[in-house]
């Protein structure tokens, strides 16, 4: 969990469909670098980014199957699609489609990450919102976080065992 005690605000910070919030971490997902869009939005200086853990800009209302499904996918060396909401340093949010990315080392070891985020077409945010509801909803009715993530998680790869559909192909039709 991320450390910050603050409590979402419900006030949505947009960014423009021409800009790119973009940050890298290393291998354990400590945070390397951000740009500026990333700071503005986050609402964070730079030095108070770099050197911590990305769950930095963790929103509560994320499903922990999500950021399972993205670190098994990206710990395996391939790239992953996904809606993420974050929240800023003062309890705002902002919806984000991100692709994430490993980076390797000259010995084809991953050396850290790459993340580049663009703003969600409306229509799939719509739908990925009412399936990260179903997911929480899940992970809520167990006390255990780790019981309440498998749950959500077998949720999720029923979804797309029920549908016959890869992950990616699940989020590209939406
Ligand atoms: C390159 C990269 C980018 C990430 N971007 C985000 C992000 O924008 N928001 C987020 O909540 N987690 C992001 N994560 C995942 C976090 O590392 C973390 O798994 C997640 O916030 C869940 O935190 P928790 O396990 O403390 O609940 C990113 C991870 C990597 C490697």
């Amino acid at each position: 969990m991320a450390v910050s005690n603050v409590q979402p605000t419900g006030i949505e910070r947009t960014f423009g469909e021409d800009e790119i919030i973009i940050s890298k971490t290393d291998s354990t997902g400590k945070l390397t670098y951000a740009n500026n869009i990333f700071l503005d939005l986050a609402q964070y200086d730079e030095d108070e980014v770099l050197g911590q853990q990305h769950n930095l800009v963790r929103h509560p209302d994320m499903p922990r199957a999500v950021f399972k499904l993205l670190w098994d996918t990206i710990q395996a060396g391939e790239e992953i699609f996904a809606y993420v909401i974050n929240m800023s340093k003062v309890g705002d949010h902002y919806w984000v489609f991100a692709h994430v990315t490993p980076s390797f080392d000259a010995n084809g070891n991953i050396s850290g990450f790459h993340s580049n985020r663009r703003v969600p077409e409306p229509g799939p945010l719509a739908k990925v919102k009412d399936l990260y509801k179903s997911l929480l909803a899940e992970e809520k009715r167990h006390t255990s976080p780790k019981d309440g993530m498998e749950a959500s998680h077998k949720m999720l790869i029923d979804i797309l065992t029920e549908n016959d559909v890869t992950y990616d192909e699940f989020i590209f039709s939406l």
